[in-house]
């Protein structure tokens, strides 16, 4: 992607990029954190975070309540109280380059306005590689522990941490403010994670990944004894809320601390010039592989607290402190092979399988490759892209790694390319389910989209359970009481497989019995093991008696004849979303008419010779109904579930003879008879205008319990005001 300078942004293209930099970092946040599938490197991570940054710092008025800057980490997870902490827990700008460390001592001696030969003094100690926690004592005593999160609110693990020997429970020596929270780092040696992966693959328990993950999965342990079977360690480094300073400067502050019983990194120094703390950067570097912890860099802090306070903090961060990060360690290896996996949306995502090789402490055997266009290294326009690289079975690789991020190839050793090693062959179709595998062309720009996806929609496992989930959807089926975590209940009891299973579930009665029996079964003992008391009077599975079962086959049974619209949707049909789906339904009538017209314009050379032209409808829809419909294998898969379901023959429901017709309508309160967006779906076919508040325009309120400041509003304005029955009776659904 192109990118503007920062410099040359106007106001109004900040805020635009601000915008879309906070949707797509929080996106990847979650890929990365919830989903554990990051899609990018993290360098782009990082890249994306700076520009965010570089902006903000041109545009300090922009800066977003849901800004990346603003959030620190991820937020706390449900199952432990929140603490806010009475002082944010901040992160740490970031230096990379000599010049970055320079321009941060530059930074402060323009804002203390020095002379240049005065310098500032500053600590530099090693960016200790774990999670931080606060630590409340009062009167010298441990009373509360917390964890970040998202820098304003934590967690309180107190009961974990206290597990912790390097944490004392009450402190040393003299002098201690009578509140102070201890800030620093939870951390786990290499020597405890190797021999935790031992006894872990000895009893056939999960695999670990990484010290840091690993410390952090330790610290968010239900059981406390589990935390301290970890021998977790903790160097204090910061304070967060206190009554006193503890010390006049940063580096005795933390002498201080030693002596009240905390374990501080031998490692810190003071330093007074930019060659003195790079000189320490690199004493620290030499020894970082004999430390036996990961660090991945050195912070420099502002020595005196006065100057500290004086500098003071932007969003998130003291002005008065940078982390120096190490560079990525690399390491080199074979690729062995290239597997692709199908996502759940149909992406088909090439991986590397490597040699098995340690880089920065972890061992790495598999690399993504992204996508097609990255393994060519260049694009189908022929332009090469960004980092893409020319990676071929056999081929060694230089992988590298940066802290806790995912391992990526940096590039190929071509000297060392066997001599038979040929260009990578993308396959073009599902290694899952067979069907061919497309890549889209963009309406807009015209561009093959650098994914390639299964168009085996209806049958791909890889895809299945995504499409299910969405089938019942509410805007899609709709089906009450079969939400995503039942259809991923059926589907891995192999209940159900496509859309129609759906339909013949009540077939399969005593396996449906017995799959939500299992679950109970299931829940019931991990809320047993939670809270260490046993069940009474246990009853037997087959005693169990399923009341919902009946309702749910009801619910089912209630979905034969859907509105074609939702049916057409519910297919999940590349970018056919609920309106395109409505306008299809309109066009088209009958989904027999649809899939006779979609196959039609499959087989054409051109599409548009036979797909009629409708507004609203471009390429790209008219390109999936062609990938759709064109997949043969797809045809079983819809006959069958036609065999069940028969959507409704589309009528143009609205009628200038409508009670309703033209009218603007209101709905509050609770509806009864439908959901709201039925309800509003329903007035607005009816040619009725449904509006969110009442106001001199509206015509007509209809008003369920719990109905409250609209009402009184209609009432005042004189506007009529009915219940939900006398408005189905009047748009002539009562009765
Ligand atoms: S000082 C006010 N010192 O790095 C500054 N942080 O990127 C607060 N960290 O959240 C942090 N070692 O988890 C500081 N010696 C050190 C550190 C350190 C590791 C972590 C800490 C912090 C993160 C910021």
């Amino acid at each position: 992607m192109s990118e503007k300078p920062v410099e040359s942004l106007s106001e109004g293209e900040a805020a635009e990029e601000l915008k879309r930099l906070a949707a797509e970092i929080a996106e990847h946040d979650r890929r990365y954190h919830t989903e554990d599938a990051p899609t990018i490197s993290d360098a782009e991570y990082d890249a994306l975070a700076r520009r965010n940054l570089a902006i903000e710092e041109r545009f300090p008025d922009l800066v977003r309540e849901d800004s990346p800057s603003r959030r620190v980490g991820a937020p706390p997870a449900e199952g432990f109280a929140k603490v806010r902490h009475a002082v944010p827990m901040l992160s740490l700008a970031k230096a990379y380059t000599d010049q970055d460390v320079a321009d941060f001592i530059e930074r402060g001696r323009r804002f203390f306005d020095r002379d240049k030969d005065l310098d500032i003094p500053f600590t530099a100690e090693p960016k200790i590689d774990g999670l931080s926690a606060s630590l409340r004592y009062e009167n010298g005593v441990f009373v509360q522990g917390a964890t970040r999160g998202d820098g304003a609110v934590g967690e309180d693990i107190t009961a974990n941490l206290k597990t912790i020997a390097d944490i004392p429970k009450k402190l040393q020596g003299s002098g201690w403010p009578e509140v102070i929270e201890i800030r620093g780092e939870v951390y786990m040696t290499y020597a405890e994670f190797e021999a935790l992966k031992q006894r872990s693959a000895a009893t056939g328990g999960q695999d670990y990944v990484n010290p840091r993950n690993t410390a952090a999965g330790s610290l968010r342990q239900k059981d406390p004894s589990v935390t301290a079977s970890r021998n977790l360690k903790f160097f204090a480094y910061a304070w967060g809320y206190t009554t006193a300073d503890p010390a006049p400067t940063q580096f005795d502050a933390v002498q201080k601390f030693a002596e009240w019983g905390f374990k501080v990194s031998p490692l810190m120094v003071r330093a007074k010039s930019k060659e003195e703390l790079i000189a320490h950067y690199h004493r620290i570097e030499e020894q970082r592989s004999s430390l036996g912890y990961d660090i991945d860099g050195v912070v420099y802090k502002v020595d005196q607290l006065e100057l500290q306070r004086r500098w003071g903090f932007v969003t998130g961060e003291p002005r008065w402190a940078v982390a120096h990060k190490f560079p990525a360690e690399q390491a080199m290896t074979t690729v062995e092979k290239i597997d692709i996996q199908v996502g759940r949306t149909g992406t088909l995502a090439p991986v590397a399988r490597l040699a098995p090789v340690t880089v920065g402490g972890v061992v790495v055997e598999n690399v993504t490759l992204h996508n097609e266009d990255y393994i060519k290294g260049f694009d189908s326009n022929g332009q090469p892209i960004r980092d893409g690289i020319d990676v071929r079975i056999g081929d060694t690789v230089v992988i590298q790694r940066a802290g806790d991020v995912i391992p990526q190839i940096v590039s190929v050793v071509i000297d060392k390319r066997p001599a038979n090693a040929v260009p990578y062959e993308f396959p073009h179709t599902c290694p899952v389910c067979g069907s061919p595998a497309t890549r889209e062309i963009n309406e807009k720009t015209g561009k093959e989209d650098s994914r390639r996806r299964c168009t085996g929609e209806l049958i791909c496992a890889a895809q299945a359970v995504e499409r299910l989930r969405h089938f019942v959807s509410r805007g899609a089926m709709d089906i009450e009481g079969l939400g995503a975590e039942n259809i991923d209940l059926f589907f891995n009891a192999g209940l159900v497989k496509t859309a129609a299973d759906i339909f013949t579930l009540k077939d399969r009665r005593p396996a449906v019995t017995r799959a939500l029996a299992e679950r109970r079964e299931e829940q019931a003992r991990l809320r047993e093991e939670a809270s260490g008391k046993t069940r009474k009077n246990v009853r037997s599975v087959e005693e169990r008696n399923y009341e919902g079962l009946d309702k749910l086959f009801a619910a089912i049974d209630a979905r034969r004849e859907p509105e074609l619209d939702r049916f057409i949707f519910a297919l999940g049909i590349r970018h056919i979303g609920e309106t395109t789906a409505a306008v299809l339904a309109r066009q088209f009538s009958t989904i027999e008419e649809l899939i006779r017209v979609g196959k039609e314009t499959a087989k054409a050379e051109d599409p548009h010779t036979v797909f009629p032209s409708i507004n609203g409808i471009g390429d790209t829809v008219i390109n999936a109904l062609r990938d759709f419909f064109g997949n043969e294998r797809n045809d079983d898969v819809l006959d069958s579930l036609l065999a069940q379901v028969h959507p409704k023959p589309y009528v143009m429901e609205i009628s200038a003879g409508s009670e309703v017709s033209g009218k603007t309508v209101v709905f509050t309160g609770t509806l009864e008879k439908m959901t709201r967006s039925e309800a509003k779906a329903m007035a607005e076919r009816l040619g009725a205008k449904v509006a969110g508040s009442v106001s001199a325009k509206t015509d007509l309120v209809v008003a369920g319990p719990g109905a409250g400041s609209k009402l009184k509003t209609a009432s005042d304005l004189g506007i009529e005001v009915i219940d939900e029955d006398t408005w189905l009776q009047r748009i002539g659904r009562g009765g």
